[in-house]
């Protein structure tokens, strides 16, 4: 990878006393963060593809009446497929993160900033790189992260869809069932088509809500913190209420077309948010990393002044900077979701 190259060539070059010795991000990355990555990508597959983790089986109620909805058909012919969900989850963040990182390049190109980010880390492309890496890369953690936590949810519990009886076709003559009030344990009960009951019993939480309220909150965190749209107050919560709303919406045709219930789609919400959030606010201190670079704006955002770190490493980080940031701006995402 060259940009690795061309860092620590400026590195050796100019010994300045402020810029920290890099030589530990290389084997960092390597060694920690991609073998990390290659393991949460590693388990996702194995809980989406594989029937390596077995799904509880759950009993049921005969004839009940929340699980007697009719069988929407498979996920593909949904209003809103997997794929659809899959692809916007992958391209819309990562199309406004290059949009965003690139303004901001080009933004800060010109003028007196590019030469803080030269003396800080040699080339100046550097820093968006390295930016868009960690971005992306981060985001991306957190979408297999999600995948897992859904997936993982959903085998341990075992709760059914709201079609779960139209899927299994249990005969209830051969069962028994006299009253409403009697629960069936029996684990051959299901008739239905096994992958279809297989896939009945995994509900909660609601995976693709979980996905894409993850995306949209990540992304609308990145473009109300990152975005400097000077001049129209209405450009970032438009883009944000807009793919908030659309989150909410794959949510709503999840429970419309029967296949989760509303708490199902609310435990997917409150995963996908909570691991956005986390991973915005602890992970990556709110996109603010490379606030050292540009000289602080005056007057209009005071609170980015304090505390910055002078020299922010993606994988070393002194935890004096963690600790002296600045509260108010830590505070704010917190600000914008409730
Ligand atoms: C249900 O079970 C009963 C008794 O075992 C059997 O006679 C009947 O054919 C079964 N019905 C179906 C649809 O399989």
């Amino acid at each position: 990878m060259g940009w690795f190259r061309e860092k620590d060539k400026g590195r050796a070059a100019e010994q300045k006393p402020g810029v920290k010795s890099s030589s530990s991000i290389l084997p960092c990355f390597l060694f920690v963060e991609l073998v990390i990555m290659a393991g949460t990508v590693l388990l996702a597959y194995y809980f989406e593809y594989t029937d390596t983790f077995p799904v509880h089986i759950q009993g049921f109620f005969c004839y009940d009446k929340s699980f007697s909805k009719p069988y929407p058909g498979p996920d593909e012919r949904s209003k809103i497929p997997p794929v659809l969900i899959y692809s916007l989850v992958t391209a819309i963040p990562t199309f406004t993160i290059l949009v965003g990182e690139l303004c901001a390049f080009f933004t800060k190109a010109e003028g007196t900033q590019e030469k803080t980010i030269v003396t800080a880390d040699c080339c100046y492309f550097y820093p968006l790189l390295r930016r868009i890496v960690r971005f992306l890369g981060v985001y991306a953690f957190g979408l297999f992260t999600t995948t897992i936590f859904s997936n993982a949810g959903q085998v341990v519990t075992g709760n059914q869809t709201p079609h779960f009886l139209s899927a299994c076709r249990p005969n209830y003559t051969a069962l028994g069932c006299q009253s409403t009030m009697q629960y069936i344990t029996e684990r051959r009960a299901c008739t239905g088509n096994p992958l279809i009951v297989m896939s009945a019993r995994k509900s909660f939480p609601c995976k693709d809500a979980a996905l894409s309220v993850y995306s949209a909150l990540y992304t609308v965190m990145y473009v109300t913190l990152v975005f400097r749209t000077k001049g129209t107050r209405l450009t970032k919560p438009t883009i944000s209420l807009t793919l908030l709303c659309l989150a909410m919406l794959v949510g709503v045709v999840r429970v419309a077309e029967y296949r989760n219930h509303w708490s199902d789609v609310l435990a997917g919400f409150f995963t996908g948010g909570a691991i956005a959030v986390f991973l915005v606010t602890c992970v990556i201190n709110n996109f603010r990393q490379l606030q050292p670079c540009t000289p602080p704006l005056p007057a209009q955002h005071p609170e980015s002044v304090l505390g910055v770190p002078m020299v922010s490493l993606p994988c070393v980080e002194s935890p004096v900077d963690k600790l002296s940031g600045p509260q108010t701006s830590r505070r704010s995402p917190f600000t914008e979701i409730t």
